[in-house]
């Protein structure tokens, strides 16, 4: 796990919370609209995954309580957790490569509707991922699994020897040894786990990727269409193929990867292909990163080209993040997969409360202002989603206030205090569990563990229809507060 240098602990400070006058005159709780994105408010809780699905990817009753007590607090815009866009196994995280999934993920927005009383737009982020395997024991790698090659024999000057004898020979040596006899990525498969990237054109999956992707986003996004999602988000951030095309180390000969004019191709191509089967009054977004904040990646220059593009295409709104990639992961255990929010990208993405002088708070702002700068200056007036440490009001008002963005995203701030955008706006700003940024729901989800905040998972264990974790030591969803306007 990425630890900052510096190592400075900092509280999560939220400052003063307004009167329930102050914030209805707010910014934050002033509408938004551009195209076909219409929010009452500008508050939004980015997608989260929060292992609840079934082992099939199907939306569970654990999944409607998840998002149904999101909805409770009702945020301007509630996007549900990264949802696969393929029909393939993938354990248990959302699914919608398949008119199957329709009916559950209609049951789901049907909870949001009825729980927030319609205050809430739920948006759906889409995702394509490539095959990542776990780290393997060296034993099986080295004694099994690994193709042995003509390099291997005339490197370990073993020709005219049989595949029992190299194998043995691989096994004898140290790791260091082997960096001199593996190829590059057959080392990082024995010791990180074989992971797919964009760039592997000699594989013919990979080289189809154009091909396909944009027909599986657009049927998923019309999946969502038909479950009465409000909108979707197509996820192009993080370690995730569209992030892929999208970054710096994407040096695909095909016109897809090199100038960011080639890498941004796939993404407009799928858009335009989402927006083909959506039409035209269907809220379509896109979720990228500010910075890949890995060596060679993306950087904000490119962040400003790619937002303008995706405005001048017609995306109803850009939501950026930073990093949380797989290039500088942290080393898995044997048995485990690397986990992209391990390394500094990682620490970008989710920064905890220890951290360097910069601190966790807003770490994405000066970038996303840049960014938004660039949009405005272009003519575009497509709103921008920000989040990463943002846990406070009047932080929150001078995101707005200064032109940081136009929404404001939280996420384990929401995660933490489901309610705490309404505790704002109904002047009860005192009564908001702050997340303390110790990340142990990132910890969670790293382990594929059902996610929950040390905040509130031990409260009222004995309580009458309290639904525990699988290890039966936390309750699932945040307590209710007492001023929660629910229907029953
Ligand atoms: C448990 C957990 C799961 C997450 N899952 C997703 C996801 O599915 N898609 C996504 O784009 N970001 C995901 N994120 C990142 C958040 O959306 C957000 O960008 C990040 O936590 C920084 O914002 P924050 O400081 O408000 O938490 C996840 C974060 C957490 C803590």
């Amino acid at each position: 796990m990425f630890r900052p240098s510096q190592r400075i602990k900092y509280q999560p400070d939220p400052g003063k919370s307004p009167s329930a006058g102050r914030a209805e005159a707010s910014r934050l709780f002033s509408p938004v609209s551009y195209h076909n994105l219409h929010l009452e408010q500008r508050t939004w809780v980015p997608a989260m995954v929060p292992w609840r699905a079934s082992e099939e990817g199907c939306v569970t009753d654990d999944i409607l309580d998840w998002y149904e007590r999101m909805a409770y607090g009702r945020p301007g815009a509630l996007v549900v957790e990264a949802t696969g866009i393929r029909d393939i196994a993938s354990g248990p995280l959302l699914r919608m490569g398949h008119d199957r999934y329709i009916p559950g993920l209609k049951e789901l927005a049907d909870v949001v509707r009825h729980a927030s009383e319609g205050h809430t737009r739920l948006f759906i982020q889409i995702i394509d991922f490539l095959s990542i395997r776990r780290r393997p024991q060296r034993g099986k790698f080295l004694g099994r699994f690994l193709e042995i090659t003509p390099s291997h024999c005339r490197l370990l000057r073993a020709q005219g020897c049989d595949e029992a004898e190299i194998r043995a020979q691989l096994l004898a040596l140290s790791d260091q040894e082997l960096q001199d006899i593996l190829t590059a990525r057959e080392f990082e498969s024995l010791t990180r786990g074989y992971r797919e990237r964009v760039t592997d054109t000699h594989l013919p999956h990979i080289r189809a990727l154009p091909g396909i992707l944009p027909d599986l986003f657009a049927a998923a996004a019309g999946r969502a269409q038909q479950a009465g999602m409000d909108g979707v988000e197509l996820h192009y951030a993080h370690a995730y193929t569209m992030a892929s095309f999208l970054s710096a180390r994407n040096r695909r000969d095909d016109g897809y990867g090199g100038a960011k004019e080639q890498r941004i191709r796939l993404p407009l191509e799928v858009y335009r292909q989402v927006r083909q089967v959506v039409g035209d009054d269907y809220t379509v977004g896109c979720r990228y990163l500010s910075d890949d904040c890995i060596d060679n990646g993306s950087d904000v220059e490119d962040a400003k080209f790619f937002g303008i593009e995706f405005a001048r295409a017609g995306m109803d709104f850009l939501s950026l993040s930073r990093g949380g990639k797989f290039e500088d992961a942290a080393q898995p255990k044997p048995g485990w997969s690397a986990y992209p929010y391990t390394g500094l990208s990682g620490y970008e993405c989710m920064p905890s409360y220890i951290s360097d002088e910069q601190g966790p708070f807003g770490r994405n702002f000066e970038p996303a202002s840049a960014v938004r700068a660039a949009i405005r200056q272009a003519g575009f007036a497509t709103p921008l989603v920000v989040a990463g440490g943002i846990h406070g009001f009047e932080q929150a008002e001078a995101v707005l206030a200064n032109g940081i963005a136009d929404i404001v995203g939280a996420a384990r701030q929401s995660l933490a205090d489901p309610d705490w955008f309404l505790k704002l706006y109904l002047g009860c700003g005192d009564e908001i569990n702050v997340c303390q940024y110790t990340n142990s729901c990132e910890g969670l989800d790293q382990k594929h563990k059902q996610v929950t905040c040390k905040l509130w998972d031990r409260t009222c264990l004995d309580q009458a229809g309290v639904k525990l974790s699988k290890d039966g030591r936390r309750r699932l969803t945040a307590p209710v507060w007492k001023r929660t306007p629910r229907r029953t």
